[in-house]
């Protein structure tokens, strides 16, 4: 039900937020008009995060105040400034940290109620019922109509499209063997599909406003972070069904939203953070009871990710000027990273520099692309770019790494290609002019890279990555992500895992 009326709101989105409030109309009524088809009619959520005074912990008022006038980098969150008053925007405020009459409840019974399984387990063949290598398939996600698009690697030709769940995000994960991807919707949804068979699995609801979910490396365990209600929920990969659900509450006995969850195979753990709390969870999955060790942090991590062996994690939080490094055998704060332009370590990338690993990171606010040694964690460069950037890219098979202009205002149609040899900018692309072209992923062997046009009439371009010469375009409805099974399931250093 929910998720229905969240399409229809969508839908009506544009044609609401062409309305002029005057000042004074009622505080629900300017909250209906201008915020409920992103954060639900009922501030549970939606495209945008739950507005609730125990999901706004760590925001201030008045900061809460100038996101609504001013909007978020880096997100969808528009800025209302301009179409409300001060007051009106004051009220707002008011209004969101109100806390709602009845929160709905969302535990074993409603997640177990919402289980469904789609198909018999069992009897479908274990080879896939299309000719192209398995391995080389990129899964797209086509953010514009809710699809998304199974893609030969090799021919580059779709192979099947579908109706994913409502707004995906957090970047769908794959089982080990590349057979089966599992999509989390931001309403909670999770769900199952067997690419083999080009097959829906299983679905369950596993929270009411969710972050992401990450696969274990043997296949067998799922895990879902939310932000509402405050909870890790584990999930048997085979069918959905709930294992256990983790309140998560921080030492302080404060409950708090998850940040992101992820795998972490050369550990054998999960390892989730949370955002309200300066906490990391190392959570094994090969235990039966699933407890989590915690670990400090000296700040929040609202963004993260790992070097290669995942002895490290290296995180941020989203207003700090200073990245961490945690030791995650010791469990010590080992580093701070001068990282000054808010970085997006989600789509952090690494590679072999002059005999040492470095991690790069674009930054959204500011035009560069730090690089720092992983091995001193001091900043070696800052390679400047026409526009703050969101996500980056390579390959071991390439020397280039792409990032693109996606935070900036007037460089959102260019992609950069820096050589990790040299760390220079070789060449800068203008796929479409004037078109947003975001997200890059190469194919399986390296040799091809995938760009998004991310519009509505947009395209997935195909080029070449030695030539650097477009070789293909297909149309699709705002492409966002696109994952090669071979990639992440290898856990490429070219690409976020
Ligand atoms: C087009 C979708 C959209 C609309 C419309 C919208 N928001 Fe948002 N809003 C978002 C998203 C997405 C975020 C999360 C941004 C991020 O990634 O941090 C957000 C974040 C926020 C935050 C910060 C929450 C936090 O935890 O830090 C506040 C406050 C907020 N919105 C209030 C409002 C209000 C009030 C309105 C109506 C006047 C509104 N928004 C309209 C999408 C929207």
């Amino acid at each position: 039900m929910i998720k229905k009326s969240l399409f229809t709101c969508l839908s009506a989105v544009g044609l609401l937020l062409a309305f002029e409030a005057s000042a004074g109309q009622s505080v629900e009524k300017n909250y209906a008009h201008f915020c409920a088809a992103c954060h639900g009619a009922d501030r549970l959520g939606g495209a945008g995060t739950a507005l609730l005074p125990e999901n706004l912990a760590r925001l201030r008022r008045a900061d809460a105040f100038k996101v609504i006038a001013e909007g978020r980098n880096a997100s969808q969150m528009p800025g209302f400034g301009g179409g409300l008053a001060r007051e009106d925007i004051q009220a707002l405020v008011d209004f969101i940290y109100t806390p709602l009459p009845k929160v709905p409840v969302w535990g074993e019974k409603q997640i177990n109620d919402s289980h469904l399984q789609r198909v018999m387990f069992g009897k479908f063949p274990d080879k896939p019922v299309f000719n192209a290598d398995p391995l080389n398939l990129f899964v797209v996600v086509e953010l514009g109509d809710h699809h998304a698009t199974i893609l030969d690697g090799d021919k580059f030709e779709p192979i099947h499209r579908f109706k994913t769940s409502f707004a995906l995000h957090g970047g769908p994960k794959f089982s080990p063997d590349g057979r089966y991807v599992y999509f989390a919707s931001r309403d909670g949804w999770i769900s199952k599909f067997d690419i083999y068979n080009l097959k829906v699995m299983a679905e369950i609801r596993a929270g009411i406003n969710t972050r992401n979910l990450a696969v274990s490396a043997d296949g067998k365990t799922v895990l879902v972070g939310n932000y509402l209600p405050h909870s890790l929920v584990l999930l048997n990969a085979e069918d959905l069904s709930l294992i256990k659900v983790i309140p998560t509450i921080g030492q302080d006995g404060k409950s708090s939203r998850v940040s992101a969850v992820y795998q972490a195979e050369p550990r054998g753990s999960f390892v989730a953070t949370l955002k309200d709390a300066k906490e990391v969870w190392e959570i094994p999955y090969g235990d039966k009871d699933f407890s989590a060790r915690r670990i400090a942090t000296d700040d929040y991590l609202d963004d993260f990710f790992f070097d290669q062996e995942y002895r490290h994690m290296i995180g941020a939080a989203r207003d700090g000027k200073k990245g961490l490094v945690i030791n995650l055998d010791s469990g010590k704060n080992v580093a701070v990273l001068d990282l000054p332009g808010m970085p997006h370590l989600g789509s952090g990338i690494t590679w072999e520099y002059q005999g040492h690993p470095v991690m790069a990171t674009p930054n959204l606010k500011e035009p560069v692309v730090s690089v720092i040694d992983m091995t001193t964690w001091q900043t070696i460069k800052q390679i400047k770019t026409l526009g703050g950037g969101f996500f980056m890219r390579s390959h071991e098979n390439s020397p280039y790494a792409w990032t693109d202009g996606f935070n900036s205002t007037d460089h959102r149609d260019v992609m950069h290609i820096i050589d990790k040899r040299t760390l220079e900018v070789v060449k800068i692309l203008r796929p479409m002019p004037g078109k947003t072209a975001a997200h890059v992923e190469f194919t399986r062997d390296g040799k091809y890279v995938l760009v998004s046009i991310w519009e509505n009439d947009g395209w997935l371009l195909i080029y070449d990555a030695a030539t650097l010469q477009e070789i293909k375009r297909l149309p699709m409805n705002k492409p966002s992500g696109k994952y090669n099974v071979y990639n992440k399931i290898t856990r490429s250093a070219g690409t976020s895992h």
